[in-house]
């Protein structure tokens, strides 16, 4: 992007000005330079200022959010958004205009928004006088972009920005968001398959938030180009962003899902394991590998056709010499309970005359994209020279969506569009030229053309949009699969992702934890990373490994390119076949912990792999996210109560650290409490903040059959009986693991996994609490909410962490006669379930 038109002495006035808050004090000194504003509006709902040619309007949607919007020629731009839901946009609340001298701008319950009427530059300030953010200059418009920049104090930290690799914490690192096929990336590599432009601010414990709703080229700098200040714009000139002032991490990523939208609930298989490889082919070889997965107990709910399934890698046709009777290769799948999901590419062979129908319908509708000249874009892709159909156009989306409907009432029950940044092999820049012509037509939007410079980071999503669209009017009742490469922000409203085209190298292991949840703070909670690595053979090790920690990863999909080694769970051996079968197991008898998240994730945003800070933003005495220490990077939470603890590098055999983000954590494996650590000395100067909280640490030596993970204290955990996939009830009880600790407490979702009928009420959620008090423990099963009955008739406690006196249980005020066991490390007693919820008492 072009620099932004300021002399650099201008530069340095603002940075000196701005040490003190750039340096750690919580109040900047007002600014000196920049744009003073001429006029000034009261809005009922925030502010409009001029300042020269620029137009600035701030309003608040609610009291934590405000969306800024300039435009550089007395004008706004078109207020419209691919990212931000329509009804978000148009929320809004009224605010006290602010009486600052100085100052222009307006206070919400919250927050205080002030422009300098001298510089031109923005603060937003929370009620407790904590900064939001501050602009070290004021907004700048250079040649065809804008350009935000904000003091970046010394002790901030940035998280998101989606589809990333690198250091969680991006302070230090430069990136571009532009859509990019990036076969075999690297650490280094940026940018990736995503757009998703939105970002974490986290200082002193306290987190907001920004997103950036611009899909044109955009480019985020955390001091690279300046120590002391973190830039953000775009080209094009529709300055539109959203800050928004948490202050609690988790508070942020819910403002994001309320802006954008959550990713729906999706089908319960999604959570299974998935086996995948470019390409099971012919249909004897798909049959060969369903057949093993089940004979040799490994539990499995999808299986992938990647394109070689299709005629001439053609979307949407079938190769019928080597897959002749499809359909009935999927009943037989699906009698063994898998669930299918075939490739579809959006590039349609250019094949006139052919009889191809994708073709020849999309030409009759005009469905395709056009260059200025006003002939069809044609570029080469998997089927070789290929067209690419408009997204933007709500009717090329409706024209899509029934080319599913053959392969639907095939059998298959899930699409997976690729290839959508989108990637063309016979372009210099890997994707279509930037005059190629879009059309938007779409509600909510101005009626017109756009160049692909400014459609190329949507496009991915809109076709993964049509996809999900698509399916839905198909089957209405049935919860769409789609999983994408390319998105952009609120595409999780259509698709779950995954990292793309990584390597089968223990490096790309250990970068799928900063990876996983950067996606999952910006609203992709399904997500995963080809398991085993995509490029290249995974070494035995290496697989059972990867197996081992993406069986805790939200999406546990094992892909492979064509050309390299067998892939599946079984190859290396029985020995690292039964590791990797122990690991894979458990991840179904977590599937109610894990459904449980899911649901989560589509009512608040809150994703399923987190950061430690999302949940613990109080984790270290001086406010610091615990995730950017040394070694913490590898760790990741599995909702609120799991702590998974790979190893920082997982092919070392050097023995590690893990860090806990609060005080009291058990062995997930064991049951056993993590051992306090000694108490640190006491010295006359030690601020009391860091004696309260002695922080809780364990040191692990590496193996390759195991695993670290750990339950936070006050958790309860509902398991399930194995099963070999979701679609089996599991026979048994429910397993409520209740680990004795503060705030005690757990839940359960659950419903039929597959249709919307959990929107009449057809589902099934309970709360459990626990509490210890001094003459013994209480357990309560909430009433059953919802209509769905539980496939457990018993629930069997396991209770951690504490023990009775006498060995007496009390269900509803009655004593039992159930028998109190003891366990290694556990009390287990069986109660039944009740419709009207219990509680139990032990004594
Ligand atoms: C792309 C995808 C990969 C897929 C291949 C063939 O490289 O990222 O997952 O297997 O195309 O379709």
């Amino acid at each position: 992007m072009p620099k932004p038109r300021l002399a650099a002495g201008t530069l340095i006035a603002c940075f000196t000005a701005l040490t003190a808050y750039a340096q750690g004090s919580s109040s900047p000194t007002p600014a000196v330079q920049g744009n003073a504003i001429t006029k000034v509006q009261n809005l009922p709902n925030g502010v409009e200022l001029t300042s020269g040619p620029t137009l600035l309007r701030i309003i608040a949607l609610r009291n934590d959010i405000i969306r800024v919007r300039a435009g550089h020629n007395g004008t706004l731009g078109e207020d419209a958004s691919w990212a931000v839901l329509p009804e978000k946009r148009a929320a809004s609340i009224l605010v006290t205009p602010l009486k600052t001298e100085g100052d222009a701008g307006f206070s919400t319950r919250s927050i205080r928004v002030a422009v300098s009427l001298q510089s031109g530059e923005l603060t937003v300030r929370r009620a407790d006088d904590t900064i939001v953010l501050h602009e070290s200059l004021p907004l700048a418009f250079t040649s065809g972009g804008f350009q935000l920049t904000e003091t970046m104090p010394v002790d901030e930290h940035y998280f998101g920005l989606g589809d990333k690799t690198g250091p969680l914490d991006r302070r230090g690192h430069a990136f571009t968001m532009w859509n990019t096929d990036a076969y075999r990336f690297q650490e280094s590599t940026d940018p990736l398959y995503k757009t998703i432009p939105f970002f974490l601010m986290f200082r002193k414990g306290q987190a907001a938030g920004v997103l950036l709703d611009s899909t044109w080229r955009s480019s985020f700098d955390f001091g690279v180009r300046a120590p002391a200040a973190y830039t953000f714009g775009a080209e094009g000139d529709n300055v539109d962003y959203y800050i928004l002032a948490g202050p609690t991490p988790r508070a942020v990523v819910e403002s994001y899902a309320w802006l954008t939208g959550a990713a729906p609930l999706p089908p319960r298989w999604m959570l299974g394991f998935q086996q995948s490889r470019y390409t099971y082919t012919p249909a004897s070889r798909l049959m060969e590998v369903a057949e093993r997965l089940r004979t040799d107990r490994i539990p499995t709910d999808a299986l992938y056709l990647d394109i070689d399934f299709q005629d001439r890698n053609r979307p949407f046709t079938v190769d019928t010499t080597t897959f002749p009777d499809l359909k009935s290769t999927l009943a037989k799948l699906s009698a063994m309970h898998f669930h299918t999901v075939a490739i579809t590419d959006l590039h349609i062979a250019s094949a006139p005359g052919q009889s191809y129908a994708p073709y020849d319908s999309g030409i009759a509708g005009d469905r395709f994209l056009r260059q200025p000249n006003g002939s069809l874009y044609v570029g080469s892709v998997w089927p070789g020279p290929a067209v690419f159909p408009d997204f933007t156009q709500a009717a090329t989306r409706a024209w899509w969506g029934p080319l599913y409907a053959p392969f639907a009432a095939m059998g298959f029950e899930g699409f997976w569009n690729d290839m959508n940044e989108p990637s063309i092999f016979d372009s210099p820049t890997g994707t279509m030229p930037l005059d190629t012509l879009h059309r938007i037509e779409e509600p909510g939007f101005r009626t017109r053309t756009a160049t692909h410079a400014e459609i190329h980071n949507v496009y991915g999503m809109e076709n993964s949009r049509a996809t999900y669209e698509g399916l839905l009017k198909l089957q209405p009742d049935q919860r769409p699969f789609v999983l994408t490469r390319a998105s952009y922000a609120g595409g999780q409203r259509y698709a779950a992702t995954w990292t793309g085209d990584n390597s089968s190298t223990w490096n790309h292991l250990r970068m799928t934890a900063p990876m996983l949840k950067s996606l999952g703070l910006g609203g992709f909670s399904f997500s995963g990373a080809d398991v085993g690595g995509f490029a290249g053979t995974a070494t035995a090790d290496l697989l059972t490994k990867w197996i081992e920690v993406a069986a805790f990863h939200p999406i546990d999909r094992d892909h492979s390119e064509k050309g390299t080694g067998d892939q599946e769970p079984w190859v290396g051996g029985t020995a690292q076949e039964d590791i990797r079968r122990r690991f894979i197991e458990e991840r179904y008898r977590l599937m109610p912990y894990l459904y449980t998240l899911a649901e989560e994730t589509s009512r608040t945003g809150m994703p399923m792999l987190r950061p430690l800070f999302l949940d613990d933003p109080q984790a270290t005495t001086d406010g610091h996210p615990i995730d950017i220490d040394a070694g913490v990077e590898s760790e990741f939470l599995l909702g609120h109560d799991l702590l998974i603890a790979p190893p920082p590098y997982p092919e070392a055999p050097d023995a590690y650290t893990v860090e806990f983000p609060s005080p009291h954590w058990f062995n997930y494996w064991t049951g056993e409490v993590v051992p306090q650590p000694p108490p640190p000395v006491r010295t006359p100067n030690a601020p009391a903040a860091a004696m309260d909280r002695i922080p809780l640490y364990a040191n692990v030596k590496p193996e390759l059959a195991t695993l670290p993970v750990f339950v936070r204290a006050g958790s309860i955990l509902p398991i399930a009986p194995l099963t070999q996939s979701t679609d089996e009830t599991p026979a048994g009880p429910l397993t409520l693991r209740v680990y004795a600790g503060d705030e005690c407490h757990g839940s359960l979702y659950t419903d039929d996994g597959k249709s919307f009928g959990y929107r009449r009420e057809e589902f099934l959620r309970l709360t459990f609490r626990c509490e210890v008090r001094p003459d013994g423990m209480t357990l309560d099963v909430s009433p059953r909410e919802g209509s769905y009955a539980p496939w457990w008739t018993q629930v069997r406690v396991e209770v951690y962490g504490w023990k009775p006196a006498a060995g007496l249980l009390t269900i509803n005020g009655k004593q039992s006669s159930a028998s109190i066991q003891q366990a290694v490390n556990a009390l287990v007693f069986t109660i039944p379930e009740r419709k009207e919820g219990s509680r139990i008492t032990l004594r």
